[in-house]
């Protein structure tokens, strides 16, 4: 079944480009929900979902086929970024908690970062995506920054731990409408 979805997976990225769409915009914009592809570790190999910021940071003007998922030192982001030299023109992973939402994507995007991930800290919620909102500072971030569930942050960066990797491949964003069986595509420690 498995490796069945993954070959199929691999026709459809195989078939995929990079395309500048403007129209992602609207189409996957803000308060819906978009998707990424972990492409590598295998064991990862899901589509996540993840809630964009309600009311600061950029959209996806580009379709990243294969672009990096970087862990951030530290892992919430809320001091000066030790490996920012690994996150320019990358994604990068964060924690929730320490300081703002907003300054974790204002830290990721002065280090060159394509856009941020942002993981809730309760690593056992499966099922809040909680809005991101700005801090009411002056503060600004033009990148994506988006929301992912402490369950799906957790199992992410575990992988990279256990394979000794400093970052994931994945694509982003996803068109979940043109995939058929998106939902057995989804991480199975998710309920749906
Ligand atoms: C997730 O967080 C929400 C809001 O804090 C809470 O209501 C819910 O019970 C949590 N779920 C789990 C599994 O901890
Ligand atoms: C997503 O895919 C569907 C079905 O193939 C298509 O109709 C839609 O335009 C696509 N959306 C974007 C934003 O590319």
């Amino acid at each position: 079944m498995i490796k069945g979805i993954q070959g199929w997976l691999f026709c459809l990225q195989v078939l995929g480009l990079v395309i500048h769409l403007p129209q992602l915009a609207t189409g996957l914009g803000v308060n819906d929900f978009l998707y990424f592809r972990v492409l590598s570790p295998e064991d990862i190999g899901y589509i996540f979902t993840a809630a964009p910021a309600q009311d600061f940071g950029g959209v996806f003007t580009q379709l990243y086929e294969e672009i990096y998922l970087v862990l951030a030192e530290p892992p919430d982001g809320c001091a000066e970024l030790r490996n920012a030299a690994f996150l320019e023109g990358q994604v990068t992973l964060l924690e929730r908690g320490g300081c703002s939402f907003l300054s974790k994507a204002r830290r990721v995007e002065e280090a060159g970062g394509k856009a941020v991930l942002i993981a809730d800290n309760a690593y056992d919620n499966d099922s809040l995506y909680v809005e991101m909102v700005q801090d009411g500072t002056a503060v600004s971030t033009s990148i994506p920054a988006l929301f992912l569930l402490g369950r799906d942050g957790l199992m992410i960066r575990r992988s990279l731990e256990q394979h000794a990797l400093p970052w994931a491949v994945i694509s982003i964003p996803v068109n979940v409408s043109s995939i058929a069986s998106f939902q057995l595509m989804q991480p199975p420690w998710t309920l749906w």
